[in-house]
């Protein structure tokens, strides 16, 4: 670890502090606090969920503690913000997130939430960014520094390879170290040169060791390899063995010292040392020095007063996140068309359950946002031949309600899924909506459809923008940050689930307690999400990166600035796109590279750069995109180190990671 000049001033303070001082301050303390040692100016920290706004908790603190909050923003998920591509815009979100911290006395945010989507059941997949490592990572680096920027500590989470909640305590991801570094690590590495100043290990097991408890994962990777120096936190009740969790550089367990709390015995019969323990205080209080966390005046209650400039942040993500993925024609809707709205999510509020659930505050439902924007709105629970009759339009909500504690099938309930697909036959002007936070079985119905739109959970403005949406008041842009496959059996993570287990929706604490440790054997390395569909040839549903737009972008005139690349170069990719549609629209350009592969299997492409760009009808502009050598490189597991791979790349520029405009390539020496 890093001595900085807060590790020196922390250890001045640990100094003087006496074992049982010290021995307090490794566990929390009513549910999320720091234990204090006021003698010492050393005040309790406060945390709190999570990535997609304040959690306010107002039941779950019991006394002495109050809620942070009366109020906070309940913002789009994570990985509805990841489908804007727009990392100035996480910025922005994150900083209002950091506002609302700061206004409830909040020094720790418990986010964001960065694991790879690997699979499309995992619970917690609304949490969390998609499936791909630099869209994740250059979302990550500006939420950190929004966050952060206004003084709070972001917590990266979970490390790592928490990829199913199924059993959360009892899945052992089996992961190769070339996947770890080039998928799972990078999103948290971003967040560490971005200044993050907490993490948080994760419930699962890695490669056979709890990683709250992991020493190699801890010591070697994360303060070795990743130089992290700062705060490391157990998920809530994830450890197990006091000796193991002391030595694996851990600092902290949450929510209170349960397994640690028998160090000073430990001590005692020398298992552990007392400077062992130091350490753990250390990196704690130099954590908190360095934010000035300690001061009196932390909590700034009048920025509360800034929840109207918060909830346009909220509104903007959920217009730029919200993804259009089909449309024959039937969007945008005429203001005066006969709607007929139905389905699942129309007058109940869609939103992901567990620590990250923000309650939020004038939420608009379906029904109530689409009435102020359609004259002619009629809901209707179940729908007549005759009320299809005298719709122009109809409009179905589907999804999934997600949760933290349990994975969910891919495929909606076969009634739901019928249902749905009657209507979409019954009907040729069918929109469906669908709610959920990560991609669902479409296949049996999308085809059959006029439009869909993926609205994820769009906080308490997301059916606002969906109305801006649907009546053409906003032109989509929305992005796919995961790929939606046909049937879940096509997808790299499918098997993951012991054979002959059931899924289970509800906490059951015992049963998990009761379940045995399986394995989830990461068997496609690196091959994750469009990774892998495109090196099996499987033809996704919907492709990671696709979204559409109520006009029509061209791309033309692609160049690269050299025809060679070396170490520590970059060079700058351009191209032109134009808006030759009839109104103004925003682009999100992809660049994807394709590396020859020749020693080691590599990815047939891998997003590397991303450019938005706003264009009036008919307007023109260059879209410029620099790619890092650096960013080139792959791991080599003979040698456990980053290299690169000589030869000719691919420099592919397009609208999606199937729809491919431009091509080039660059020589790498
Ligand atoms: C979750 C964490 C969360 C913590 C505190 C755990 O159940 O896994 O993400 O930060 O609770 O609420």
């Amino acid at each position: 670890m890093k001595e900085t000049m807060y590790h020196q001033r922390a250890k001045e303070l640990v100094s003087q502090m006496t074992l049982d001082e010290k021995l307090s301050m490794i566990g929390g303390i009513h549910g999320f606090y720091t234990v204090a040692v006021d003698r010492l100016g050393v005040s309790s920290l406060f945390m709190s969920d999570a990535s997609q706004g304040v959690n306010v908790r107002s039941e779950w603190l019991g006394e002495p503690m109050t809620p942070a909050l009366k109020q906070s923003t309940a913002f789009p998920c994570l990985v509805q913000l990841a489908s804007t591509w727009d990392s100035a815009l996480a910025r922005r979100y994150a900083a209002a997130v950091g506002e609302e911290c700061r206004a409830g006395g909040i020094h720790v945010l418990l986010g964001p939430g960065m694991n790879i989507y690997r699979q499309s059941q995992c619970g917690r997949n609304f949490e969390y960014l998609g499936e791909d490592p630099f869209l994740a990572a250059s979302m990550i680096r500006e939420y950190v520094t929004g966050v952060q920027g206004e003084g709070v500590v972001a917590t990266l989470k979970h490390l790592v390879a928490n990829n199913t909640d199924f059993y959360r305590r009892k899945s052992n991801s089996v992961v190769d170290d070339r996947a770890l570094r080039e998928i799972y690590l990078p999103a948290f590495q971003a967040g560490i040169e971005a200044g993050a100043k907490a993490i948080m290990t994760s419930y699962n097991l890695i490669n056979g060791e709890w990683c709250s408890q992991n020493r190699e994962l801890i010591t070697t990777v994360l303060r070795g390899e990743l130089g992290f120096d700062w705060l490391v936190m157990t998920d809530w009740w994830a450890v197990n063995d006091a000796e193991k969790v002391i030595r694996s550089g851990q600092d902290l367990e949450m929510p209170a010292a349960q397994i640690l709390a028998d160090t000073g015995a430990l001590i005692e019969d020398g298992s552990v040392s007392e400077t062992d323990i130091d350490r753990m205080v250390i990196s704690q209080v130099a954590t908190a020095l360095s934010m000035d966390l300690y001061r009196d005046d932390y909590r700034a209650p009048e920025l509360i007063e800034r929840l109207p400039e918060h909830e346009a942040v909220a509104l903007q993500t959920a217009r730029e996140g919200t993804v259009l993925l089909r449309n024959t024609g039937v969007l945008p809707l005429a203001a005066d068309a006969h709607i007929l709205l139905t389905g699942r999510f129309a007058r109940e509020k869609a939103f992901g359950g567990g620590a990250a659930e923000v309650e939020g505050f004038a939420w608009k439902t379906m029904e109530e946002a689409l009435g102020a924007s359609f004259s002619d709105l009629r809901f209707v629970e179940n729908p007549s031949t005759s009320d299809l009759e005298w719709a122009d339009a109809v409009i179905v909500s589907t999804g999934t309600l997600d949760h933290e504690g349990w994975d969910r099938p891919f495929a909606l309930p076969p009634e739901e899924e019928q249902t749905v697909s009657r209507i979409a036959r019954a009907h040729s002007a069918t929109i469906v909506v669908v709610n959920a936070g990560g991609g669902i079985r479409m296949t049996g119905w999308a085809d059959d459809t006029a439009a869909i739109v993926y609205g994820w959970y769009g906080g308490q403005t997301g059916n606002q923008a969906l109305a801006e949406i649907l009546s053409g008041a906003v032109n989509p842009s929305g992005k796919l940050p995961i790929t939606i496959e046909r049937e879940f059996d096509d997808s790299p993570g499918a098997g993951y689930m012991p054979p002959g287990e059931e899924f289970y929706s509800d906490w059951n604490s015992d049963e998990e307690e009761a379940h045995a440790v399986y394995d989830v054997i990461y068997s496609e390395g690196v091959f994750v999400g469009y990774r892998w569909y495109d090196t099996k040839d499987i033809e996704p549903l919907y492709p990671f990166g696709h979204g559409l737009s109520y006009t029509t972008f061209d791309y033309s005139d692609l160049s690269v600035s050299a025809a060679s690349l070396g170490e520590g170069e970059a060079v700058n990719v351009t191209c032109t796109v134009r808006n030759i549609g009839s109104v103004r629209g925003t682009e999100v350009i992809q660049l994807y590279v394709g590396s020859p592969g020749k020693i080691h299997p590599r990815p047939i492409k891998e997003l590397k750069g991303i450019a938005r760009i706003e264009l009036g009808p008919g307007e023109a502009k260059v879209a410029q995109i620099s790619i890092d050598a650096t960013l080139l490189r792959y791991w080599d597991p003979d040698r456990s180190e980053w290299r690169m791979e000589p030869g000719t790349h691919r420099i592919l520029v397009g609208a999606s990671s199937r729809d491919i405009r431009l091509e080039g390539a660059i020589e790498l020496i």
